[in-house]
């Protein structure tokens, strides 16, 4: 029978992602994917450390597999990803967790299928590298049709003050354009109906290679493919997202007319403290310029509350500029102090019962701001990607281009088609509708 592996993925989308190529070299070796960590011959956590939950969350799950392996030791156990990139951490795992076959760096995860061989000769493998080997693509084994992902670029220069990505994914490096093309050509070609090209910061894409080559170009590029298919991208940083790449949205019919753009804070003493280079009106007149010319344009964000030295004052100063901005929808978070980075050496760490607080204020907000959003919805028919089946449920879902999901019944396979359904029910950020342009149970 064939080795069987099981991944277990933390974190952002670009985790998800590299999960992939991970179960692509894994592929490549003649596994395949199983569910039950008792089937598995080798279990790979791909970790994150953005935040000290996800850390925790990782370190018990490793712990927990202690039993597992003393119960059969020819399982391999590999730790990769974000966390293993922190400065001591490789070193803190192997006390913590002397069971663990396999560490590997952010920069080093192409090399896996490597490291497995040189476990296999013996000895215990760490390969933390500081600096990122060359850019050599895994293949990616993908589950995500119809949507895909493909990096553009890899790391962070900006050093936010409270974020330890740059730290732990290196300066920024960008793929060429031909090889991002190629890449994307390849998934519309085998069927792929929805991209989204990740990096984090996408603005300054190609700006290690001299800057001839830019990301709005690289959409334009990318668009001059005529068949339908949907574009998305993340992330963008306010201070750099700017006219050029508007034009690209408003120009490019498959660019998604939906802005992933964080904020974070609404204060701009907390702006600058974040080392984010902007300010909070500076930021409100790139959303007006966004929306004036992408008419419909909705705009997701990031915000987080509880920054050292946050006040009351402060932290309204987000509420307000939540509301003005008008977010389709944002993610919460409360400030997690991560070491090594500039924030973390700050006086003014904000205690937890206030934090708390504010976070379960801004949520409410936020909330309440999708589900208002959500209301025109009724009655409007609307489009959606279909993504899957919900057994459980007996209905399709699918997202529309601002990234709602639908729920709606049919009677044949849809997943990888565009569906047109008319809106019935709206409950906060999922809705309900019923197929139309349907005759004899045929779509014409
Ligand atoms: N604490 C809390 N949230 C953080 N983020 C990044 N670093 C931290 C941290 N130390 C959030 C930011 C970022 C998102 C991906 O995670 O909002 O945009
Ligand atoms: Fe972190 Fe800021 Fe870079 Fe985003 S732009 S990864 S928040 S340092």
């Amino acid at each position: 029978m064939d080795k069987q592996y099981l991944i277990v993925t933390y974190g952002c989308q670009m985790n998800v992602h590299e999960s992939e190529k991970i179960a692509g070299i894994l592929h490549e070796r003649g596994y395949t994917e199983c569910t039950d960590s008792r089937d598995a011959d080798i279990i790979v956590f791909n970790t994150c450390c953005i935040r000290e939950n996800a850390e925790n969350h990782a370190y018990g799950n490793i712990g927990a597999l202690k039993k597992l392996k003393r119960a059969k030791p020819s399982l391999l156990i590999a730790v990769g990803g974000c966390m293993t990139q922190q400065e001591g951490a490789a070193e803190k795992l192997r006390r913590k967790f002397p069971f663990v076959d396999i560490v590997f760096g952010t920069h080093n995860l192409s090399r896996l299928g490597e490291l497995i061989d040189l476990r296999a000769k013996g000895k215990k493998v760490v390969e933390v590298t500081e600096q990122p080997e060359l850019l050599r693509e895994a293949p990616s084994f993908r589950t995500s049709y119809p949507n895909a992902w493909v990096n553009i670029m890899y790391g962070c220069n900006n050093f936010c003050s409270y974020c330890i990505v740059p730290y732990v994914r290196g300066r920024e490096r960008s793929r060429t354009p031909d090889e991002v093309v190629a890449e994307v050509n390849g998934l519309l070609n085998a069927g792929y109906k929805e991209i989204t090209l990740l990096g984090q910061n996408v603005n300054s894409y190609g700006n290690d290679r001299g800057g001839a080559f830019t990301f709005p170009q690289l959409l334009d590029r990318i668009c001059t493919r005529k068949e339908k298919f949907r574009l998305r991208f993340m992330t963008s940083n306010p201070k750099d997202f700017g006219e050029e790449l508007i034009r690209a949205i408003a120009e490019n019919e498959q660019v998604c007319d939906l802005v992933h753009l964080p904020v974070q804070a609404g204060s701009d003493r907390i702006l600058r403290l974040m080392n984010r280079k902007y300010t909070a009106a500076e930021y409100l007149k790139k959303v007006e310029m966004l929306k004036k010319r992408v008419p419909g344009c909705q705009i997701t964000s990031d915000i987080m509350v509880g920054f050292p030295t946050e006040t009351e004052e402060d932290f309204r100063a987000t509420l307000s500029l939540v509301k003005e901005a008008g977010f389709f929808t944002a993610f919460t978070f409360v400030y997690s102090r991560r070491s090594g980075t500039a924030a973390a050496q700050m006086e003014g760490q904000i205690p937890e019962e206030v934090q708390k607080e504010r976070i379960m204020r801004l949520v409410e907000l936020v909330n309440a701001q999708t589900r208002e959003l959500s209301l025109p919805y009724r009655g409007k028919e609307i489009e959606v990607l279909c993504e899957d089946y919900d057994a459980a449920k007996g209905v399709y879902l699918g997202r529309d281009e601002y990234g709602r999901m639908g729920y709606f019944k049919s009677e044949r396979d849809q997943v990888g088609e565009f569906v047109k359904i008319k809106i019935s029910d709206t409950s906060g950020v999922s809705l309900t509708g019923e197929l139309v342009e349907e005759k004899g149970g045929v779509r014409e």
